[in-house]
C-alpha cells in the first residue's frame, strides 16, 4: 500500500500515456488482432477458444472467461508476478523514464515549469520584436495592426542561433528542450529552433501559451511555418489556433475554421473574431468536438482549389460522427487563389461574410461529393451511390439528420435503404455474450454515466457535465463526481490510466469491472449519449433543488437570491424536455 502512496499519481497517468499495452502484452502472449481489439487465449486460465482481449483504446485488458482484467501495469503484476512498484519500474524502464522518488518532482510541478518557461519565451520574442527592423518591416507590410499585434501576442525571433539560449540560465535548458523551443544536432550542439521568423503564440483554451508557430520573414526561407513539435503542454490535433480569443470575443453561435495562423489574424483585425486555425493539419474529429461545445455553428472556410476540396472532404468525415441535430456545420469555398487573409483584405469583412452567409450545408457538400461522376438514371450508379453513402451515414448518430439524409438518398435511388444490411459485423467474442448483460436499461443513470466515463474519458472531458452531482439524488453521485474532476485536470487520461488513480480505494474493483462492460453503444453514440446523461442528470440536480427550496419556502421563506434561484431552475425546466 505504501508503494502505490509513493508514486505519484500524475507519473503513472503519464507513464500508461506513453507505453501501449500492445507492445506490453504483444511480446508475452500470442496476440491477434479481431476488429479494433486484440484476442489471445487466457494467460490466467486455461482454454481452447479465445476470451482473452486488449484494448488499445481503453489501453485495457480483459479475459471474459476468468474475468481478470488490468491495465499494462496490472497485466505485468498478475503475469510476471510483480508488485506494483516493480512492475511500474519495468514499464517506465522501456519507456526510457525515471520513476520519480519521494519528494523528487512531480510531472504536475513539471508542467507548471513548462508553463513558465514558454511564457517568458513568448515575453522575450515579443520584446524582439520591438527592435527587429525586418520583422517590423514584415508585419507592417502583411498590414498587422499595434493592436492586432498586441492581442495576439505576436512577436519575433532574431536571426540567431542563441537568443532563447543565452536568456534562459543552463539549468533551464532541459525544460527549453521539453517546451520544443531548443534542438540538438547531431555533433550534441543545442540551439533556437525558432531563428529569424515572426512568431505566432499559440495558447490552449485557457490562454496560457503552449506552444509557438514560426512564419519565416521573406519567403525565400524554409519551410514557410514552423511549429512547435508535440510536447507535454501541446498536443496540435487537439487544439486550435485562437479558439481562447474565439471564445473571449465571439459570440456563441457560430465559429469559423481556417487553415492559417495569418488567416486567423486578419479575420480578427476586420472585426470578425471568431475565426480559429487547424494547425497545419487535418481538422480531427477531437478538434470538431471541441468547437461543438462552445459553438452552435461550425463554419469550414477552404480554398477553392483542389487541396482546399480534399481539406474540406476530410473535415466532414472527422465530424460526421460527432454531428448533433442541434449544431449546425457548413462549408464555404473561396475564390482560386484566395485565403481568408487576402479575401478581407481585398473584399472587406462584408464581402467575407456574405461568402460565409451562402456556406454550403453539410448534407449538400456530402452529397454532391457522393454524387460525381455517377450517373443516377442508370441503375448501377445508383447502387454504387448507396454504397459510397454507407460508410458516411453509419457513422452519423442516429437522429433527425441521418434520417432526412437517407430519405433524400432513397428517394434519388428510388428504393428504401437499409443501411444495416451489410453492415460488417463487429468482432465479440462468444463468451462476452453469455457473461454479460450487453444493454445498460436497468442502470441507474449514475451507473451509465461512470461506465461511460470510465471507458471513454477523453470523450467524457468534451462533455458539459453538470457541478454538485453529489446532490443529484443517485447513488455513486460523488463517484461521477470525481472522476469528471480527474477527466477534466487530465482531458487525455486513458481508461487504464483513469483506474490506476482509484488503485487503492474500495470502489477500484467496482470500476474496473465497469471498465470491461460491454455498454451496447458504436463509438459514435458515446458521445451524444453522454450529452443526454449530463443533460438528464442537470434536470435531476435542479429538481432536488427545486424541492429543497419550496421546502424551505414553506417552512421559514426565502431570500431574495433563493427566490431568483426558484424562478431560473422553474424556468429551465420547461425549457429542456425529458429525455
Ligand atoms: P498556407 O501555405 O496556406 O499559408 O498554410 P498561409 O496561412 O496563407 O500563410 P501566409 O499568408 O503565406 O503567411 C496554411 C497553414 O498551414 C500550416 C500553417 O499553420 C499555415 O498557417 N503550414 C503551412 C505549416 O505548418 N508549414 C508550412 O510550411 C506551411
Ligand atoms: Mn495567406
Amino acid at each position: 500500500m505504501s508503494s502505490v502512496l509513493r508514486i505519484p499519481n500524475e507519473f503513472i497517468t503519464e507513464l500508461l500515456d506513453r507505453i501501449d499495452i500492445v507492445d506490453v502484452i504483444a511480446p508475452r502472449i500470442n496476440l491477434k488482432k479481431a476488429g479494433r481489439d486484440y484476442q489471445a487465449l487466457c494467460p490466467f486460465h486455461a482454454e481452447n477458444t479465445p476470451s482473452f482481449t486488449v484494448s488499445p483504446h481503453k489501453q485495457f485488458f480483459h479475459c471474459f472467461g476468468c474475468g481478470k482484467h488490468g491495465s499494462a501495469i496490472g497485466f505485468l503484476m498478475e503475469y510476471e508476478g510483480l508488485d506494483f512498484l516493480d512492475a511500474v519500474e519495468s514499464l517506465a524502464q522501456m519507456a526510457g523514464v525515471e520513476v520519480p522518488r519521494s519528494g523528487s518532482r512531480t510531472s504536475a510541478d513539471k508542467h507548471t515549469n513548462l508553463y513558465a518557461i514558454t511564457d517568458k519565451a513568448r515575453r522575450l520574442f515579443q520584446n524582439n520584436l520591438q527592435n527587429n527592423v525586418q520583422a517590423r518591416e514584415y508585419v507592417r507590410r502583411r498590414g498587422l495592426s499595434e493592436k492586432t499585434i498586441e492581442t495576439f501576442q505576436i512577436g519575433s525571433a532574431p536571426d540567431a542561433w542563441d537568443y532563447l539560449l543565452r536568456a534562459f540560465s543552463p539549468a533551464e535548458e532541459p525544460l527549453l528542450m521539453s517546451a520544443g523551443l531548443i534542438t540538438r544536432n547531431d555533433s550534441g550542439k543545442v540551439y533556437d529552433k525558432f531563428r529569424h521568423r515572426l512568431i505566432f503564440p499559440i495558447h490552449d483554451r485557457r490562454g496560457r501559451v503552449i506552444a509557438f508557430g514560426g512564419r519565416a520573414i521573406g519567403d525565400e526561407h524554409m519551410p514557410k511555418y514552423l511549429n512547435s513539435p508535440e510536447t507535454p503542454l501541446f498536443h496540435k490535433g487537439r487544439e486550435l489556433y485562437g479558439l481562447h480569443l474565439a471564445r473571449k470575443h465571439g459570440n456563441s453561435r457560430a465559429v469559423l475554421v481556417v487553415e492559417g495562423y495569418m488567416d486567423v489574424v486578419a479575420l480578427h483585425q476586420h472585426g470578425l473574431p471568431n475565426a480559429v486555425a487547424t494547425l497545419g493539419t487535418a481538422t480531427t474529429p477531437e478538434q470538431v468536438a471541441l468547437l461543438m461545445r462552445y459553438f452552435d455553428t461550425v463554419v469550414f472556410c477552404f480554398d477553392g482549389d483542389k487541396a482546399g476540396r480534399k481539406a474540406a472532404w476530410k473535415a466532414m468525415e472527422s465530424a460526421l460522427p460527432q454531428y448533433r441535430d442541434d449544431k449546425s456545420l457548413k462549408f464555404v469555398f473561396l475564390p482560386q487563389g484566395e485565403d481568408p487573409d487576402s479575401y478581407v483584405n481585398t473584399h472587406g469583412a462584408e464581402a467575407f461574410q456574405r461568402l460565409v452567409g451562402e456556406a454550403m450545408s453539410l448534407s449538400d457538400w456530402l452529397l454532391q461529393g457522393l454524387k460525381k461522376g455517377l450517373d443516377l438514371a442508370s441503375l448501377d450508379d445508383r447502387a454504387r451511390l448507396i454504397e459510397r453513402a454507407r460508410p458516411y451515414v453509419q457513422q452519423l448518430p442516429k437522429g433527425q439528420f441521418r434520417h432526412i439524409l437517407t430519405r433524400h438518398l432513397e428517394s434519388l435511388v428510388h428504393i428504401p435503404v437499409d443501411w444495416e444490411a451489410t453492415a460488417t459485423k463487429s468482432f465479440m467474442p462468444p463468451a462476452q455474450k453469455a457473461a454479460e448483460n450487453p444493454a445498460m436499461d436497468d442502470w441507474s443513470p449514475i451507473k451509465k454515466a461512470i461506465a461511460l466515463v470510465i471507458q471513454h474519458p477523453s470523450v467524457a472531458a468534451q462533455v458539459n457535465w453538470p457541478s454538485g452531482l453529489e446532490a443529484c439524488g443517485y447513488k455513486g453521485g460523488h463517484i461521477l463526481q470525481q472522476l469528471l474532476e480527474q477527466v477534466a485536470a487530465s482531458p487525455q487520461l486513458n481508461t487504464a490510466a483513469l483506474l490506476e488513480q482509484w488503485r487503492s480505494r474500495p470502489e477500484y474493483s467496482h470500476l474496473s469491472r465497469l471498465a470491461s462492460r460491454d455498454l451496447g453503444l458504436t463509438p459514435e453514440q458515446v458521445l451524444p449519449e453522454m450529452h443526454d446523461l449530463a443533460a438528464y442528470l442537470q434536470q435531476a440536480i435542479n429538481r432536488n433543488k427545486i424541492e429543497g427550496l419550496r421546502r424551505k419556502q414553506a417552512q421559514n421563506g426565502l431570500t431574495v437570491e433563493e427566490q431568483q434561484e426558484l424562478l431560473q431552475l422553474l424556468a429551465s425546466r420547461v425549457q429542456k424536455a425529458q429525455p
